[in-house]
């Protein structure tokens, strides 16, 4: 089903309303009438530029993320209007000037409706709380799991899950290898290992990892269940699909596992699952069952499937971009021979490393789509930028989202903004980076990204260590108009396989 498919069954269903002779029906077409001529004409969002049906149903907007389309589709829509900011639903604008996201973020900032849909069985987790009286509390808690002593405990297990990633390498070495697979694996046995205190054995392959397949189609169905406004209050009482069922079962059976292990072994749900910390307000535990499950969904989508997109397709960037390959390497040989490690700590100091990684992470942002807010009840006022004299203002309880994917590739922040030149971060071409502030890969604010730190020491030490002993090459298998069609932005990006050679170095 495309856009004219949907627009036929809106014509449809219109002319069903108009036409039809039953007398109850002409309160309905009144209803409809006015409310699409509201929307049309009378809206505070009437003055955005976008695409006129857009103005009228959110359902042109869901069809974009149903087709995978999401954030690049924004962005195209910015470009098509020109403009920073786009009408993309009745109630619901995309910006991207760089002066809004502090205004809009900043504080306890309104969360956008989609989140709701996004509780397990109507329980609430980190992400999807838009209520700060619970939020708050819980935040502390999860930062308490990420503070730098926390992650030096769980080095060891960050370490010992990067030599095995070396090893699965090893095995394939020389033959056409799915890097997708390679790294969905690595970044779920971390996972399951810091959260949950968990071997999930899929680096050793003593299990087949199908969650990623389940999260995809979860994301896919969360995706338009939560921009479908209307219903979301039914929602945690509207029967789900089987693949959602199971992905949360899944989440919940690791849980329950957890929970067995008590206090035995440090990691992230030892902090969640403390009974000494306190409750927030009016309630009577931390974290109620429901919403350990709920948290629990969350930690193997936040933590699992971003880093491993992003590592994916930075291989890819890699294997099509030799001579970024070669510093890369270079820079890991130097290291190495005046002594340093290839460790958590060791790779941190790495600078072209760092570099490529925030190329990445702004280039291939896992959320192209960004982070649903909304505006405050008296509106948002921001500078526009390049002009401070001028003011935009967006009327109060809007829904916005900041596109990562348009706002950290628009040439006004970074010049050539869609081509990878890691350059641009490494000292070499300052000039690459003209606006600092539209580099939100982590998000922005008090929903800002928890594992930050734990992402960035996964994704530098598996780098190191893969580039000191191959070099990657793309292998014959891959086929570029089908990583193109697997490619979907389905709020959280869904990639095909990509097989490459690792090839020893000479
Ligand atoms: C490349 C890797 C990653 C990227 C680009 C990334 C990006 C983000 C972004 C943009 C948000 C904000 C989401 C929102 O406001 O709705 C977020 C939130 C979050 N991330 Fe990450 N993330 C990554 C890896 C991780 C890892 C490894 C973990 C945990 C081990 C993690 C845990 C979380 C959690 C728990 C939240 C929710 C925070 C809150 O709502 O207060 N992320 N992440």
């Amino acid at each position: 089903m495309d856009a004219a498919i949907l627009t036929a069954g809106a014509v449809a269903i219109a002319a069903q309303v108009y036409l039809s002779p039953i007398p109850e029906v002409s309160s309905v077409k009144v209803l409809v009438t006015l409310t699409l001529i509201r929307r049309a004409l009378f809206s505070p969002l009437s003055s955005f530029p976008g695409p006129r049906l857009y103005g009228l149903s959110t359902l042109f907007k869901i069809n974009l993320y149903r087709s995978g389309e999401g954030g690049y589709a924004l962005l195209d829509l910015h470009n098509k209007y020109n403009s920073d900011i786009i009408r993309i639903a009745p109630n619901e604008l995309s910006v991207r000037d760089v002066e809004a996201i502090e205004r809009l973020y900043k504080g306890k900032y309104p969360r956008g409706t989609p989140y709701d849909v996004a509780k397990v069985e109507g329980s609430e987790s980190l992400n999807t709380a838009r209520d700060y009286r619970i939020h708050t509390p819980w935040r502390r808690v999860w930062e308490r799991a990420f503070t730098n002593s926390q992650l030096k405990e769980y080095t060891p297990r960050v370490e010992h899950h990067v030599s095995k990633l070396v090893d699965v390498i090893r095995k394939g070495e020389g033959q056409e290898v799915n890097v997708l697979k390679i790294m969905e694996n690595f970044v779920f046995d971390i996972m399951a290992d810091l959260s949950f205190a968990q071997d999930s054995g899929m680096q050793d392959g003593t299990r087949v990892n199908d969650y990623m397949e389940f999260l995809h189609k979860y994301m896919a169905a969360i995706v338009i269940l939560g921009n479908l406004r209307p219903l979301l209050a039914l929602m945690p009482y509207l029967p789900v699909s089987a693949d959602v069922k199971a992905h949360r079962r899944r989440c919940q059976d690791m849980l329950a596992e957890r929970v067995k292990l008590g206090k035995t072994r440090k990691d992230i749900f030892t902090h969640l699952l403390d009974p000494e910390i306190d409750p927030p307000a009016g309630k009577s535990t931390m974290f109620t069952p429901g919403e350990l499950d709920s948290n629990a969904n969350l930690m193997v989508i936040a933590g699992a499937d971003t880093t491993s997109s992003t590592m994916t397709q930075l291989f890819r960037e890699l294997a099509l971009n030799p001579k970024i390959l070669k510093k890369l390497q270079q820079e890991v040989d130097e290291h190495c021979a005046s002594g340093g490690e290839i460790s958590v700590e060791g790779t941190k100091s790495l600078a072209y490393s760092n570099a490529v990684i925030n190329e990445a992470l702004r280039l291939l942002n896992p959320l192209p789509s960004g982070i649903y807010a909304a505006t405050p009840p008296a509106g948002l006022t921001f500078p526009v930028f390049g002009d401070r004299e001028k003011e935009t203002f967006i009327p109060g309880n809007v829904q916005v989202m900041i596109p990562h994917l348009a706002i950290m590739t628009d040439e006004r922040y970074f010049p050539k903004g869609d081509e990878f030149i890691p350059e641009r971060w490494s000292g070499k071409w300052d000039e690459g980076v003209l606006d600092r502030r539209a580099f939100i890969p982590f998000g922005y604010g008090a929903h800002s990204c928890v594992g930050k730190q734990l992402a960035l020491n996964e994704m530098r030490m598996a780098l190191a260590s893969i580039l000191k002993e191959w070099s990657i090459e793309l292998g014959e298998k891959y086929d570029e108009k089908q990583w193109k069609d697997g490619f979907k932005d389905y709020h959280v990006v869904k990639i095909g396989d990509l097989w490459v050679k690792f090839a020893p170095r000479t």
